[in-house]
């Protein structure tokens, strides 16, 4: 638009200059001068607004849009990771009609909400696999759909890589079922806020990956950043997220693929650094290589909710008291991401959650649930996944 009155003033400031007496040679000379700043505009024109059917002949033979190239000579291994993303992304998803949903849970040991869960399944066989990595102890089970479900688990240390280990083990897993095109991370304090097939079509519908991407330039951001992650990650391409992923087929595949990231997080994004810092890999590996990789194909969000608006340490959890219907009512309705830096400013950072260009509630699971809080949540499931 800016252009397009910086054109019109042009023509006018033009007409506007007196022009001199008839004389071959400076009437030519107005007249070159004429034709560049028009060649100049439009091409300024063509660079700026290319029409939305545009595609530079570099990217005619590669679709999607693909990892920016920096300028520095890529290392042996970086060159190598690119390829493989850029098949894997560029390899169109293949829709089975049997097209099933992994929910992967990530526990400790026996998950307070299996009851709640086996409501939520019940009746659409066929359409969703468990997996559980039960990292402390075998879980004990009171709902058949979740028996012989756990895959082989390690021990799972807050904050360290093995958190990626186990997320990585779960969709290896989980990949192996050819019918599987997402897979939804979720905890054991975690419940369901929709019904099944509401879930299922947001989920299959959105050519997405509901990954939480953000920058904080904050002591909770930034500042873990370390050095040694150059020259393949930057600093401006760090970014922060919650860990609860729901990933569609492609990217779950990246994920596993990846290993010169991966090894660059677990070596250099760690609790206890050599300076003393503190780096949590689960909160930044997948943010920082999707925000650089397919940035987007990522939502830039998580379908998990949970509260951090008290500011403390940890987010609320919900005692049985709090569960009302109110409560998931308003959860529910949330059609707004919001973030916050950590440092002084508090920049608060609110978008509508869009995809297909529909704006929707943003929130399918939400987590910190007590276990007392199951008879709440079972009375009022039917009532409130209705919403
Ligand atoms: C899904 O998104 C990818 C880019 O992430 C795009 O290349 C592809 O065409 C999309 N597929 C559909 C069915 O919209
Ligand atoms: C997520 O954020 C990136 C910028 O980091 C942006 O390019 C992308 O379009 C966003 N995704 C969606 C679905 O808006
Ligand atoms: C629900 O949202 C309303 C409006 O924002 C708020 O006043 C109320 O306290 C909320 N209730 C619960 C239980 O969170
Ligand atoms: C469930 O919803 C119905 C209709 O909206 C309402 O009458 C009923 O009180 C609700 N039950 C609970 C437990 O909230």
């Amino acid at each position: 638009m800016k252009l397009h009155q910086v054109w019109q003033f042009g023509v006018k400031d033009m007409k506007a200059v007196p022009l001199p007496r008839p004389r071959a040679a400076p009437k030519r000379r107005a007249w070159i001068l004429g034709v560049a700043t028009f060649i100049f505009i439009a091409l300024a024109w063509a660079y700026l607004y290319p029409p939305p059917h545009y595609t530079s002949p570099v990217r005619d033979w590669l679709p999607g849009r693909l990892p920016a190239e920096p300028a520095r000579e890529l290392t042996d291994e970086e060159r190598a990771s690119r390829v493989v993303f850029r098949q894997i992304l560029t390899t169109p998803a293949v829709r089975s009609k049997n097209s099933k949903i992994a929910f992967m849970f990530l526990t400790p040991g026996t998950l307070p909400f299996e009851r709640l869960w086996e409501k939520f399944f019940e009746g659409h066989e066929g359409r969703y696999t468990i997996y559980i990595h039960a990292s402390r102890e075998k879980p004990e089970h009171v709902s058949p759909i979740f028996v012989g479900r756990e895959i082989h688990s390690e021990k799972v240390t807050w904050g360290k890589i093995s958190m990626v280990d186990a997320e990585r083990r779960l969709l290896a897993n989980a990949l192996q079922d050819i019918d599987n095109q997402h897979f939804v991370l979720l905890s054991d304090s975690c419940v369901p806020l929709h019904n099944f097939d509401y879930v299922y079509d947001y989920l299959m519908g959105a050519n997405l990956s509901f990954i939480d991407c953000f920058y904080d330039p904050g002591p909770h951001g930034n500042f873990r950043y370390s050095q040694n992650m150059l020259p393949e990650v930057t600093e401006t391409d760090f970014r922060k997220g919650s860990q609860w992923f729901s990933v569609k087929r492609q990217h779950a595949l990246m994920i596993i693929a990846d290993s010169l990231y991966y090894t660059k997080f677990k070596l250099h994004c760690r609790p206890g650094m050599e300076d003393g810092r503190n780096c949590y890999a689960d909160e930044h590996y997948l943010p920082t290589v999707f925000h650089m990789m397919d940035p987007d194909g990522i939502a830039n969000w998580s379908v998990t909710h949970v509260d951090w608006s008290e500011g403390k340490w940890h987010p609320k959890a919900y005692r049985a008291k709090d569960v009302t219907f109110e409560l998931l009512k308003n959860i529910t309705s949330i059609d707004m991401n919001h973030h916050v830096t950590s440092d002084s400013k508090k920049v608060v950072t609110e978008k509508p959650c869009l995809w297909n260009g529909a704006k929707r509630p943003c929130y399918l699971f939400a987590r910190k649930f007590y276990p007392e809080s199951i008879n709440n949540l079972l009375t009022l499931f039917a009532n409130y996944t209705l919403i």
